[in-house]
């Protein structure tokens, strides 16, 4: 099979996986424990939060570890919204990832106004219109860092400042872009990642919660890492995810030019096929290639690949397949596209030999269209 998913998930890189072995092994014990062992596995825990502090330019008390990015997104919306109940109004957008919006529609139900800050002609957040949005009763503005979809990198910097002149936090969601791209989090007052999308395990994931600002924890009773989320610490879990993010910025260079090409070589021989319509732009990373093929539907299109051994999605994973692609319509505008389109994610690790089957199966498919 060749896989071109790794923006749904990506394959635990095996010097992460002994990582997360040797230290759930050797340090199992409970880091809550006041005995000798659990004082060391609190050691090995501690120099995994400063390591992903350090990846994120934060401190280590402004690292909330949890279960998922999904955890954290709803950590931080309802979080944030049972501690200020009295503000109602929350801007976001219509590239978020199912969590968010879930956790946004969860509020909505119970009489919150949620907003959509628009898009511009090339897909990126309009910062005037959302100048504009923002008002006293504003308890949050929360953007996306990068579009899971077409991959198009958002200007969350810019759009966290913006709020900030109006006394409004900001959180966005930065899985997709930890590994793949710079960001800055000075002034962004939370974020959400996930470990399996930089070649970490599954069940564990980080709120990055700046020290000022408040929440009310959705998961009470033991202590953990920090108040903000309890449970007993995950300290193999935990050490792995250090570790992925620790490889992910010293391979940074060499990662990221090896996807440039992928991406060049793959751009290059689809763009001789009239079908197909490229969604991703010059906004997007290299990593994520979105693509609608004119007449076929996502449904098929992806069973006919999946049978001819090709592993990618239409949309992202936790989106309904049978609906229309939220991202490439807020983009597009155009519903047939929006209804077509399909969701390449290259990685390091793909080669062209991958590409050149994928290139020869697209080829064959369109024929039977
Ligand atoms: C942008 C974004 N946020 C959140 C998630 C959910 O991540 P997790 O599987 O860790 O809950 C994903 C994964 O699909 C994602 O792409």
């Amino acid at each position: 099979m060749i896989y071109l998913d790794y923006s749904a998930s990506t394959p635990i890189d095996q010097r992460v996986a002994d990582k997360w072995m040797s230290v759930e092994t050797t340090y199992f014990a409970n880091a809550n424990s006041d005995h000798v062992l659990g004082r060391e596995s609190k050691r090995i825990n501690d120099e995994s939060i400063r390591s992903i502090a350090d990846y994120f330019k934060v401190l280590p008390k402004e690292v909330i570890i949890t279960s998922s990015a999904v955890e954290s997104n709803n950590t931080a919306i309802k979080g944030l919204a049972l501690k200020y109940p009295l503000k109602r109004h929350i801007i976001s957008s219509a590239l978020e990832h199912a969590s968010l919006i879930g956790a946004l529609s969860f509020l909505d139900a119970s009489d919150y106004k949620i907003e959509t800050c628009p898009l511009d002609e090339e897909g990126r957040f309009d910062l005037v219109a959302l100048d504009k949005m923002i008002s006293s009763d504003t308890l949050l503005v929360t953007l996306i860092a990068v579009d899971s979809e077409t991959g198009i990198r958002q200007p969350i910097e810019e759009a966290a400042k913006i709020a900030h002149q109006h006394g409004t936090l900001f959180h966005t969601d930065i899985t997709q872009l930890v590994g793949k791209g710079h960001f800055d989090l000075t002034d962004i007052d939370m974020a959400t990642a996930s470990a399996h999308k930089v070649y970490g395990p599954k069940g564990v994931a980080v709120l990055i919660k700046k020290a000022k600002v408040p929440l009310i924890p959705l998961l009470h009773g033991g202590h953990s890492f920090t108040p903000y989320r309890a449970s007993t610490p995950q300290n193999g879990l935990v050490a792995a995810y250090a570790y992925a993010l620790k490889l992910s910025d010293l391979e940074f260079d060499e990662r990221l030019l090896k996807v440039n090409q992928l991406n060049a070589y793959l751009k290059d021989k689809l763009s001789q096929i009239p079908e197909i319509h490229f969604n991703s732009n010059k906004h997007s990373i290299p990593h994520l290639f979105n693509l609608s093929i004119k007449g076929s539907r996502p449904e098929e299109g992806l069973a006919y690949f999946s049978n001819h051994g090709l592993c990618f999605s239409s949309k992202s994973a936790c989106s309904g397949q049978e609906e229309l692609s939220n991202s490439v319509y807020a983009i597009t505008k155009d519903e047939k596209l929006a209804a077509s389109s399909y969701r390449i994610s290259l990685s390091h690790l793909t080669t062209t030999d991958e590409l050149d089957t994928l290139v020869g199966v697209m080829k064959a498919y369109l024929k039977t269209l």
